[in-house]
C-alpha cells in the first residue's frame, strides 16, 4: 500500500515542490493551503494520487477539524509536514503583520503539531516534519517576529523529541531549517544569498525524511552559517 503524506502549505514554493517530490516517489499526497485554485493546478499536473483540501491554519478549530477528517478518511497516514507560514516583516514593524505571523506560524502550526504528535503516539508510529528557518537560531532586526516564530517551532520540536524519547513514543520528529530559498517569501529581498531553488530544497527535505533526521539545514552549507550566527559575541552580532 502507498504511504500517505499530508502537507500543510503546499500551494507554492517549498511545500509545492515537496508535494511533487513525495508524489513522484510513490506517496499518496494530500496538499492543503488557502489558495484552492493553486492546489487544483498542482493536482491536475501531478495526476492520480495527489488530493487537495482548502485549509486556513489561522483558524485553529476549523483546520484541526479538517486535519482529523483527512486522517480518518485516508488511514493510515504516516507523514505530516507542517510547512505553512508567512513572512513579510522586512518592510516594517506593523503590529497587524506581526499578529498574522504569530497567528499562522505559531498558534496555527502548534495546534496541528500538538494534535499530530498525540495522534501518532496513540497510533504507534508516524513522522512529523516542521519547516522552520535558519532565523530560528538567533533574533534579527530584519524580521523580529518571524525569527521568533521560527525559534518557537524549533524549540517546540526539540521539546517534543525529548518527550517522545521519555514516553517511548514511536514518533519521528524532523525539523527543517532552510536558509534562503527562491520563493515568493523572499521576492525582492536584497540581502539574500546562497539561494537554493525550491526543487533542491524539496529534494534535501525528502532525503532528511528518508533518513529520519532530527533536524537539517537546507541547503547544507547553512549549517556553517548557523554555527557562525550562534558563535558571534552579542556586541558584534548586534552591529551586523
Ligand atoms: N523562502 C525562504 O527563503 C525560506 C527560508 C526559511 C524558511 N522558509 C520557510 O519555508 C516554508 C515555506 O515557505 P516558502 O518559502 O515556500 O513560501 P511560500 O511560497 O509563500 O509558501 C508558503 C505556503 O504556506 C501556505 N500558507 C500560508 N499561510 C497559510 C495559512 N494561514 N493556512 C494554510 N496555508 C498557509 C501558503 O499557501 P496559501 O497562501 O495558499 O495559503 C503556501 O503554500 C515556510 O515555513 C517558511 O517560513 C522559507
Amino acid at each position: 500500500m502507498k504511504q500517505t503524506a499530508i502537507i500543510i502549505g503546499a500551494s507554492s514554493g517549498i511545500g509545492r515542490a515537496l508535494a511533487k517530490v513525495l508524489h513522484q516517489n510513490g506517496y499518496r499526497v494530500i496538499a492543503t493551503a488557502r489558495r484552492l485554485e493553486r492546489l487544483q493546478e498542482l493536482a491536475a499536473e501531478q495526476g492520480e494520487g495527489l488530493l487537495v483540501k482548502k485549509m486556513d491554519i489561522a483558524d485553529t478549530s476549523a483546520s484541526l477539524a479538517i486535519l482529523k477528517e483527512i486522517v480518518s478518511g485516508l488511514q493510515p497516514v504516516e507523514l505530516i509536514v507542517l510547512n505553512a507560514a508567512v513572512g513579510g516583516e522586512s518592510s516594517g514593524m506593523a503590529w497587524e503583520t506581526q499578529k498574522e505571523i504569530i497567528d499562522i506560524n505559531v498558534r496555527g502550526t502548534t495546534a496541528l503539531l500538538n494534535w499530530a504528535y498525540s495522534y501518532f503516539k496513540k497510533k504507534g508510529s508516524g513522522h512529523i516534519v516542521t519547516v522552520s528557518s535558519v532565523t530560528a537560531v538567533r533574533g534579527n532586526r530584519y524580521s523580529p517576529a518571524y525569527a521568533a516564530s521560527k525559534a518557537f517551532i524549533t524549540h517546540f520540536m526539540q521539546g517534543l523529541r525529548q518527550r517522545a524519547r521519555k514516553e517511548k513514543a514511536q514518533v519521528t520528529l524532523t525539523d527543517i531549517l532552510p536558509g534562503f530559498v527562491d520563493t515568493a517569501m523572499i521576492a525582492g529581498r536584497k540581502q539574500a544569498f546562497w539561494i537554493a531553488s525550491p526543487g533542491k530544497a524539496a529534494r534535501q527535505i525528502y532525503g532528511a525524511i528518508k533518513k529520519k533526521k532530527s533536524f537539517v539545514y537546507v541547503s547544507k552549507r547553512w549549517r556553517l552559517a548557523a554555527w557562525l550566527i550562534k558563535a558571534l559575541p552579542e556586541g558584534l552580532y548586534n552591529r551586523l
